[in-house]
């Protein structure tokens, strides 16, 4: 179809459930055990409402912001997402080029299906990304990997290191799916010709070597000597957490709460939560690091009431990848166009001009206030 003519994020995932292959489908929807944390990242949106000010002049309206220290043309971003090439041939690339006239920035996925220099060759001067890492067990294989993204300075500014996943969640329409096997595209961590154990589902494959045995105390020292990009982690789902990542500040420079989509661990609680966590128990962790947020953003709406909060960004996972499948680069194009709609009708409804006047007072969270 047309892509103008998908109004909404829920259209064009239903065009791409129709596009994609049902492997590619059960890989992507899937998420852990009963799918509650999956769920409950979409509707902890719905249960805060918005607090709009009248006879207010919204004429004008501004995404730009700025993140880990680079002006960016939205607060929403690419989460890391494995295997676009699944979803459409214009794989990571695609979302790149789609995403590139809105200046969004996209976090490139350990487990890619072109290489991160593939990725960052087609994209626009100035254009941002970061390189997400899972940690695997041969060191080597990532202590390589960061040299190729060091060497990439004007495209790569971070590195995102995964923390909620050292090992994969139980994704069971995942696993029902016929067996990929050896046919897994080449990524990153997956060499051609490399078979692994069949069984599990794509999800399973990819979680094949990467290492389990990661701590606070074993992992930011041997990053540190294999990088000096700064440092987002990502994964936070507790404000114990996240007041013990923003003790690495500065090499730390944002993390971001997440439960993966809720591809990791079921009943995990949504970011909006710990965001919540730590506005009421740590609030200095907000000006020691960035705080960004994903999961289960499907509005425009969605996106702002987690910067009222306070994140400094949000990530689609899920939307970017069902875009592709809708249209490839065009359709992810329309995604983004969609959001950037809906974030300025909200804020220009709200009487906010700027990104960085959204407040706490201009939502009622109380109805998922926990404690
Ligand atoms: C992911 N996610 C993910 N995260 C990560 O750090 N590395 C990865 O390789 C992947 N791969 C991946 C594949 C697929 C198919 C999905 C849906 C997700 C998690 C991702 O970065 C993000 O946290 C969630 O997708 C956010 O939730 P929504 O937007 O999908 O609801």
């Amino acid at each position: 179809p047309e892509m103008r003519s998908l109004l909404n994020l829920d259209e064009i995932e239903e065009v791409a459930t129709k596009q994609i292959s049902k492997k590619c489908w059960a890989y992507y929807y899937s998420a852990g055990d009963d799918l509650i944390s999956k769920r409950l990242n979409n509707e902890v949106y719905k249960q805060i409402l918005l607090r709009p000010r009248v006879f207010v002049d919204c004429t004008k309206c501004d995404l730009t912001t700025s993140l880990v220290g680079h002006n960016v043309g939205m607060p929403l971003f690419v989460a890391p997402a494995a295997m676009a090439r699944l979803a459409h041939p214009d794989g990571e690339l695609g979302i790149a080029q789609g995403i590139s006239q809105f200046g969004a920035m996209q976090i490139i996925s350990n487990n890619a299906s072109m290489t991160p220099e593939q990725i960052v060759e087609g994209s626009l001067p100035g254009q941002i990304f970061g390189w997400q890492l899972y940690v695997q067990n041969e060191r080597k294989k990532s202590e390589d990997m960061l040299v190729r993204i060091n060497n990439m300075p004007d495209k790569y500014k971070f590195i995102c290191l995964t923390l909620d996943a050292p090992v994969p969640g139980k994704r069971e329409h995942d696993e029902k799916s016929q067996d990929l096997g050896a046919k897994l595209p080449v990524t990153s961590a997956v060499k051609s010709g490399e078979s692994r154990p069949g069984g599990g589902g794509v999800g399973q494959q990819l979680f094949w070597g990467t290492a389990a045995d990661l701590t606070w105390k074993n992992t930011l020292p041997w990053l540190a000597k294999h990088t000096s990009l700064p440092i987002v982690l990502k994964g936070i789902q507790t404000h114990e957490d996240a007041y013990l990542a923003a003790q690495y500040a500065p090499q730390v420079k944002a993390i971001i709460l997440s439960n993966h989509g809720g591809r990791a661990l079921d009943t995990a609680p949504p970011a909006i939560h710990t965001l919540l966590e730590i506005r009421k128990y740590c609030p200095e962790v907000l000006s020691l690091v960035e705080v960004w947020v994903d999961g289960g953003i499907k509005r425009g709406t969605d996106v702002v009431k987690a910067l009222c909060l306070g994140a400094k960004a949000v990530g689609v996972g899920r939307a970017a990848l069902f875009g592709l499948g809708a249209g490839g680069t065009e359709g992810v194009n329309r995604t983004f166009e969609i959001l950037e709609a809906e974030m300025k009708t909200c804020m220009r409804l709200l009487g906010v001009e700027k990104v960085s006047d959204l407040r706490p007072k201009h939502i009622n969270s109380r109805a998922v206030e926990r404690d």
